[in-house]
Formats: C-alpha cells, structure tokens, sequence
C-alpha cells in the first residue's frame, strides 16, 4: 500500500492494510514520511491486534502485510525496508531471484543489511545509485531479476514511486489523493476508480497528479471503476468471511448467469472454433473446477479434455497448437496459472481465461476472457468463486454443445434453479453443523466419489484440511483398494459424494466395503434418496438436481462441513496458518 493526499497516513494505510490482510498476515508494517524523516512501525501477528501507536500527521506513507518467503515472520523482516541512512524506505510483493549476490556485492561496497528479506536489497540499491526517488529506482530496475511489486517513497520529497514486473499493483484515484495497492479491496472504502498496471509500469505519484512510464516512455492508461461495493469487502454481521461467502452463493450464481444466458447461453466461444480439445491449467481449488469440467465437457458437448496442473505443466512438451486452453484463477494473479498460460501461448494454444478479478494479469494473458461475478472473495479458502467457475463451465459445455432447443431450455432451466436450491442447502446448516461436532475430534478423513463426485470429494478433503487441519484426502472411490484401504479404521471417517447417476451402484458397494473396515461414514446425497441412509452413519441431503449438477449442491454441504468442523476446532477460519490468498510466487 501507499498513500498520498491530505488524511493523516497511518490510520488510512492500517485500514487499507486490514482489507489485505488476507494476502498475507505473518507480520505487517508501515513507514510515513514527515518533516523529521521517515518514522516506521512495525508489528509480527495480524494487523486487527495492533497496539496504539501514532506515527504523527504525515499524509504520505507506505505500508505492508507480509507472508514471509525470505526470512522468518519477525519485526525486523516486516517491510518498510530502508537504507542504512534511511533516506528510502521500500514495500514490495513478489521476489527478487538475484538478491543473494546483489546483497554480497552492496555488502562489499559497505551497506549494513538488517534483515533476511530480498526486499532490503532494493533500498540499498537506491542508496548506491542516488540521485532523486525516481532516478534512484528506476536505475535499481534494471538491476533486479524477479517479480515484483514496489512502492517507494524518500525523506526528503513529497512523492510516492511504484513499479510493477509480474505482481499486481493498482493506482487509487481519489479526489486529491492517491493509493497504490496491491489490489482493489484495499482502496475501496475510499474511491472506486483505479488505473489497473501493465508490467513494465512506473508511476509516479505527486500531489498535483500522476503520471506512467513503461519502458522509459509515457503512456496513458484508462481510469477504470471498480465493480465492487465496499460493502462486499465488510463481514456483515457473520462470525466469519467464510461462512459470509458461503451465504452469498445463490446471489453469485444469480449473478454469474445473468448476462450470460437469455434463451440461449450468450457466450463468445469463437476460439474454441476448431479446437479438436481443451486443455485447462488451474491449481488448488480451481484446479478441482477444471477437473469437474474435464467431466462435464465431455458429457455434454462430448469433446476431449484434458485438466494439467497448472505448477507442472512447464514441465510438460505436449504441443497444443489449434488447442483451446482455460486458465481458471479466481484471483487472476496465480503465478503458476500465469506462467502455464504463457507457456501454452508459446505453443500456439488459443487462450482463455475465466477470473473473478477485473484487470488481474490473467486478463492481460488470455485472448478473451469470462467473469465469474462473485464480488471480492476475502477468506482464503475459496467457496463462492469456485460455485462460480463451476457456473461458467456450465455455460461453456452447454454453449458448445449439440443440444436441441428443448434440450438448451431444459438445461438453462435447471441452472436457473439452482440458487434456490443451495439455499435450501444453507437452510440446513445446523444438522451440518451438529455432524462437524463429531468430525472435530479426528485428525484424519477420508473423501470419496465417482465421476463427478470424485473431483467434488477432493475439493470436500481440501476445504477440510487447509481450514481445520485435519489430514484430509480425497480419492477415486474405486482408487481405495489400491492402497488406502491400510488407512481405514474407526478413527478414519469417510465422506462420499453419493450421485445418482450410472455409478449410483458401486458407489454403495465402496461405501459398505468402507464401513466394514470400521470407518464412520458420513454420505452427501439427494433428498430422494432412501436408499443410501442404509449403509451409513450420517447422511447431508440436498436438494435434488439433474446429476450433473449435484457439485454445485454437494460442495456447498462439504464447505460448510469444512467451516463447521474448524470452527468446532476452534481455527483461525478466515486467515488458515502458512496460506495465503494470492500465491503469487511460483
Ligand atoms: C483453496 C484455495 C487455493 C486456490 C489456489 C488457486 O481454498 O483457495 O487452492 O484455489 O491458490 O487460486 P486462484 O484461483 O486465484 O488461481
């Protein structure tokens, strides 16, 4: 974050901070710059625990939230970082992959280092190179390699610097006032209008105005208004972001078609003209979005797919000329997904992206792009925006199917039920919540399905695991025998995504060969099903749907499952420890 204007500089950046805490929250900091020089706090913990402090009446300052990746989460690794005369101080997202020897070099030449970061390399080197705040960074530019996002600002001028390579940054236009941050969220409460940074950007930032570089050349960049109310950004009367952003699916998936769909899915699908198959690169939880799309793709408009992950597909030579790839990343900023999508590019491959994140990198990269209208997603685990990603690929099956006018009404009828649906799902919360009373008291599970309910079962075991740490794996129920069977026992629970589909059978079968090793068994299946409720020990039922879309009813039960558990558990829901929000590192 930085601000310039006329409130007092602290107060803005700790609010500013707060909003951002999901994308980091081992430690945080802030730098303001007055008459008497650069005044700096600093903190280890999350920033809603911070003690009174006053950095005085300064309007201009810089600030950060940190998720360490050089160095332990401590004081003296929190940025601001400054230079031995503290003459700059620097914040700064990404990584600096030469550090090591531009840190011995300065190191030689004199600079006392205090901290572990790569970070402090960049105030050092503004130090060697001198000259203004601008000059000064602008030369170190050119020697650092990496990815980042800077703001800098100096003792001695009333200014704030940034530059962006490969890590978001964002222009905050206020009247009379500016902000950089690294995303909207940040700036919300106080403007909506934001100029998004293209890589190479430098901005510099005066109280009469701003101006942008890139490649030593100005450019004009457009004002564009955020899409988001900062009341999206606030917990309203929730104990938790998680459990808010769960509450709010049916709005999002309401949302999400509308403007997509009117008697016919209303989607711009011209790059998939020709493509013998798509190729989706995901991670995490959008990763299980695509793998439920390989799923869906296929049976619908009955073309091949193929789901890489994301972080190995650089390691893959698959050629994908007159391919069509999707790059599905809520954020947008997913380093891995980035650079999966460039590399694809390189092949030939057409690109398209489906993001939550108006401006995100991802949209720079893709040659067309789908919104998911989620609004800001603030707890770490992602819930409404993959419901969202889920309705996309919905559409995209649909939009390139072969269905028939019925078909295509039948089809587009069934999602617009949906919403209505998963309410009744969210309605049902307290029987979730009393099986989660019980599941708190074990510290491994078991995730099963088939078809559609396997990547849905993976997605259940991950919300699981990175909420209420519990070991938590998802399977292929046909995959247990094959190993993980030597797992099962009464301490194991096992939860199956149940589907009434051709596989409805042996699912049962797996399900019984599972009890009879001893584990409780807790199934998610429809409201229909009186069968099921035989063989288990709990059952969460959902609303009946088409099964194709039982993902979308059956994750809403598993993340609340999840929710309920680690609240049972006592975690930290909203900020889940050694994860954050965007990974923007690879
Ligand atoms: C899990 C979760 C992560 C993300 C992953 C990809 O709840 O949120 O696994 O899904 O980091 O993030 P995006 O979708 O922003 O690329």
């Amino acid at each position: 974050m930085g601000y310039l204007g006329y409130r007092k500089a602290d107060q803005v950046l700790i609010s500013s901070l707060r909003r951002l805490e999901y994308r980091g929250y081992d430690s945080w900091g802030i730098a303001t710059a007055g008459s008497d020089g650069i005044g700096v706090y600093k903190q280890v913990g999350s920033i809603s625990e911070v003690e009174a402090f006053d950095l005085g009446d300064s309007s201009l300052g810089i600030g950060h939230t940190r998720w360490a990746t050089h160095g332990a989460p401590s004081e003296i690794n929190a940025h601001p970082h400054l230079d031995c005369n503290r003459q700059w101080a620097v914040v700064h997202n990404g990584i600096i992959e030469n550090f090591l020897s531009l840190r011995e070099q300065l190191r030689d030449e004199g600079h006392r280092f205090v901290s572990e970061t790569d970070t402090e390399v960049i105030a050092h080197l503004m130090e060697k190179n001198g000259g203004d705040l601008e000059d000064a960074l602008a030369a170190s530019l050119k020697e650092l390699k990496g990815s980042y996002a800077i703001v800098v600002m100096g003792a001695g001028e009333r200014k704030l610097v940034g530059a962006r390579y490969k890590s978001p940054l964002i222009l905050g236009v206020g009247d009379g006032e500016y902000f950089l941050a690294s995303d909207a969220t940040a700036i919300l409460e106080y403007t909506n209008r934001a100029v998004y940074l293209e890589d190479g950007d430098f901005v510099v930032v005066t109280d009469e105005g701003y101006r942008i570089k890139n490649q030593g050349r100005n450019v004009e960049r457009e004002v564009e208004l955020i899409p988001w109310d900062p009341a999206d950004a606030e917990k309203e009367g929730y104990d938790h972001f998680m459990l808010k952003e769960i509450h709010e699916t049916p709005r999002v998936i309401e949302d999400t078609l509308l403007g997509h769909i009117s008697e016919t899915v209303d989607l711009d699908l011209s790059l998939a003209v020709g493509t013998s198959e798509i190729v989706f690169l995901a991670c995490g939880t959008s990763f299980h979005a695509a793998l439920l799309g390989r799923y869906i793709i296929e049976e619908v408009a009955d073309l091949p797919v193929r789901v890489e992950c994301a972080s190995e597909f650089n390691y893959r030579k698959s050629p994908l000329n007159r391919t069509l790839v999707i790059a599905i990343t809520q954020s947008g900023e997913t380093a891995d997904t980035l650079q999966a999508l460039r590399k694809a590019k390189s092949f030939g491959a057409r690109a398209l992206a489906i993001t939550n994140v108006l401006g995100s990198s991802v949209t720079r990269l893709a040659d067309e792009v789908i919104y998911t209208r989620a609004g800001p997603e603030i707890g770490v685990a992602a819930t409404k925006t993959f419901t969202a990603q889920l309705i996309v690929i919905y559409l995209i099956a649909a939009k390139l199917s072969r269905f028939s006018r019925t078909e295509m009404e039948r089809f587009l009828l069934e999602l617009r039920l949906i919403p209505e649906k998963i309410q009744r799902v969210l309605d049902n919360a307290d029987k979730i919540q009393a099986i989660s009373k019980i599941l708190a008291g074990y510290e491994n599970m078991m995730y099963i399905g088939r078809k559609i309910g396997y990547p849905t079962a993976l997605e259940g075991a991950l919300k699981m695991k990175e909420i209420s740490y519990i070991h938590a794996e998802g399977y292929p129920a046909g995959e247990l025998k094959h190993g993980p069977f030597a797992l099962l026992g009464e301490r194991t629970p096992v939860v199956a995504s149940v589907v009434r589909d051709e596989t409805y059978d042996i699912m049962l079968n797996n399900i019984k060969e599972v009890r009879a090793r001893g584990s409780p068994v807790i199934a998610i299946a429809d409201e229909g099903d009186e069968e099921v409720e035989k063989y288990v020990d709990f059952v969460i039922k959902t609303p009946e749907v088409e099964s194709i879309f039982t993902p979308l009813t059956h994750t809403v039960a598993l993340q609340l499952l999840a929710y309920y558990t680690a609240k049972e558990r006592g975690c930290e829901i909203d900020r889940p420890k050694n994860l954050a929000k965007s990974v923007t590192v690879e």
